[in-house]
């Protein structure tokens, strides 16, 4: 249990198998996310991180085992109970995806011009609210072409967060990065569990991300996740396989 966690289950995944055609990706995937925390897996490239995300979020759904999220089981959800459900969610993308014709602005409110009926001089106050909360309250008019890497993505976490979920999914939050940049978003993402009191998945394989943001950590190989534990002792484990990984981490 994390300092912050309880151990309500808001997010698990039960024996979750997953392949595209002859590559299995996920092989009995378990995992719990509890109420409050911070779970981050790390893992290779390929390895299903984004894929496991995605059953998360119901954008994919399970061949075998069972995701469930506050309850609800993502394979027999309704659609308006997944709508719901998805807007209590933030998903942040690998590569922050703005819309390059629209400004940062209109990107992040974006999801309550399509999602609610609220009146635009309301979501023009939540959006500059959230990009004040992000630290780039600048970047309001300029498109996402006159924005650096760093500030693209804190844009991609405001629009993340423009609905106030409850449970955020972070998508290697600080890949392409460089080391400074990468460290303020690790410090974001962990100030905004803490103020804001959500539960967060963040896929990494920077250690650096998951000294700084996880409360609990496990690596997913082979289709499933070990060595389940805080970063502290996963960074100090003497497993081989997890000595093989992190010895190949630079960071
Ligand atoms: N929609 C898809 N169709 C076919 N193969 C996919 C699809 N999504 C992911 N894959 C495959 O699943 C594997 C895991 O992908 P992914 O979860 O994106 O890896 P990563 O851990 O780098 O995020 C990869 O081999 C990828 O090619
Ligand atoms: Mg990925």
């Amino acid at each position: 249990m994390s300092a912050r966690g309880s151990h309500k289950t808001l997010l698990q995944f039960q024996g979750v198998h997953k392949a595209f055609g002859q590559r299995k990706v996920l092989q009995g995937l378990d995992l719990e996310v509890y109420e409050g925390e911070t779970f981050c897996i790390m893992g290779p490239s390929g390895c299903g991180k984004s894929v496991t995300l995605r059953h998360a979020i119901g954008l994919m759904k399970p061949d075998q085992g069972v995701v469930t999220v506050e309850g609800h089981d993502m394979s027999s959800i309704t659609k308006p109970d997944l709508r719901k459900l998805r807007s209590r969610m933030g998903y942040v993308f690998q590569e922050a995806a703005l819309l390059n014709w629209l400004s940062a602005g209109d990107n992040v409110a974006l999801p309550l011009r399509e999602t609610t009926q609220m009146p635009d001089l309301e979501i023009v106050e939540r959006v500059r609210a959230k990009l004040e909360l992000v630290r780039v309250p600048d970047a309001f008019d300029k498109l996402p072409s006159e924005l650096s890497g760093g500030m693209k993505k804190r844009v991609g976490l405001a629009r993340a967060l423009i609905t106030d979920p409850e449970i955020i999914l972070y998508d290697e939050p600080t890949a392409g990065l460089d080391p400074e940049i990468s460290s303020s978003i690790n410090h974001l993402i962990r100030e905004l569990g803490e103020r804001l009191k959500v539960t967060s998945l963040v896929v990494t394989h920077h250690i650096g991300c998951i000294k700084t943001v996880a409360d609990r950590v496990g690596l997913l190989d082979g289709g499933r996740l070990h060595y389940v534990s805080t970063p502290t002792e996963f960074l100090a484990s003497q497993e081989p396989r997890l000595v093989r990984f992190l010895g190949d981490r630079l960071d």
